[in-house]
């Protein structure tokens, strides 16, 4: 019996079918399924998604302009942002913008998890990365981003690093054996003890929220190395496998390279992958004299 139903409904849909219709009509599918339990259900809990979504929260974010092309000034603008139809995090809101709302915003951003470091940003006042930063979706004040502070902007969010880079490169940032008796394709060990003393250090992803929130590099990037590369610096110091400790910290033993950090900590304070850059610091301080 339930053959025949099954035969006489598609006897139905074939005699209602237009000459003109394909078999894979779509809608015809979708129309002749109405009945069907499952769509119905579906249905049922689309609805229930719909009427289950958090009310509009539309907050204002005023954010660093200056294209060098227009020869403007820089200036704030504002955009208004539903932030519960958004993702969590300041970079999920500068997408949005750019998605939805003006395509000529630039920042820098890859991995959105807190590992290239490309994001960098001064977000409410306080250098970190966009893709770590949480909106704060309860403030009923404008939100602020701007680029890095004290950096040349190349335009919108995005600054010059070159200085930076050019710096972390003096420090030659990399193993450096005189012995040769390294051999080819042979492991260059260390103790998990001598590994150990790498941790804390390592990890720095070069994001530069450091080194630009610190006075002492505002006013001298063109001569002192800053909390980035200065860690970076005693990082190769103290590797167990190096040979060139002492040139090492011949070259960063100056008074303008290393001698202005005045231990004001704004470094370690923002650092958003939890380093400690000021200690790393004065640990080379305490080894060059
Ligand atoms: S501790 Fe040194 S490097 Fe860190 S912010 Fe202060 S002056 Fe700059
Ligand atoms: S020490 Fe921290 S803030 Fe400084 S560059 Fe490395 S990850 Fe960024
Ligand atoms: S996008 Fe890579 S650290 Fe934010």
């Amino acid at each position: 019996m339930f053959a025949a139903a099954l035969r006489r409904g598609a006897g139905a849909v074939a005699r209602d079918r237009p000459a003109t219709a394909s078999i894979f009509d779509i809608s015809r599918v979708v129309t002749t399924g109405a009945s069907n339990p499952a769509h119905a259900a579906a249905a049922a809990t689309t609805t229930a998604a719909e009427s289950a979504k958090p009310p509009a929260n539309v907050q204002e974010f005023q954010i660093y302009r200056w294209d060098p092309e227009s020869g403007g000034k820089p200036r704030y603008q504002t955009y208004k942002v539903d932030t519960n139809a958004c993702g969590p995090m300041m970079l999920d809101v500068l997408f949005k913008i750019k998605d939805e709302q003006d395509n000529s915003l630039a920042f820098r951003r890859s991995c959105r998890e807190g590992i290239c470091g490309s994001c960098a940003m001064n977000i409410n006042g306080t250098n970190t990365l966009a893709c770590l930063s949480k909106v704060d979706k309860a403030t009923s004040g404008a939100q602020k981003i701007a680029p890095l502070p004290h950096m040349f902007v190349v335009r919108d969010l995005v600054v010059d690093m070159a200085n930076f880079y050019a710096q972390y490169k003096s420090v030659e940032p990399y193993l450096k054996i005189k012995s040769g008796d390294l051999k080819k394709g042979v492991e260059h060990i260390q103790t998990k003890e001598e590994r150990a003393k790498l941790d804390g250090l390592y990890e720095c992803i070069l994001c530069a929220c450091c080194s630009t929130s610190c006075p002492s590099y505002w006013w001298n990037q063109d001569q002192y190395l800053g909390p980035a590369v200065l860690m970076q610096a005693y990082r190769w110091i103290i590797d167990s496998r190096d040979e060139y400790t002492e040139e090492r910290l011949d070259k960063v033993n100056d008074a303008m390279k290393l001698f202005r950090c005045h231990t004001i900590m704004n470094c370690s304070k923002v650092c958003p992958k939890g380093l400690n850059p000021a200690k790393a610091i004065a640990k080379v301080k305490t080894m060059v004299h």
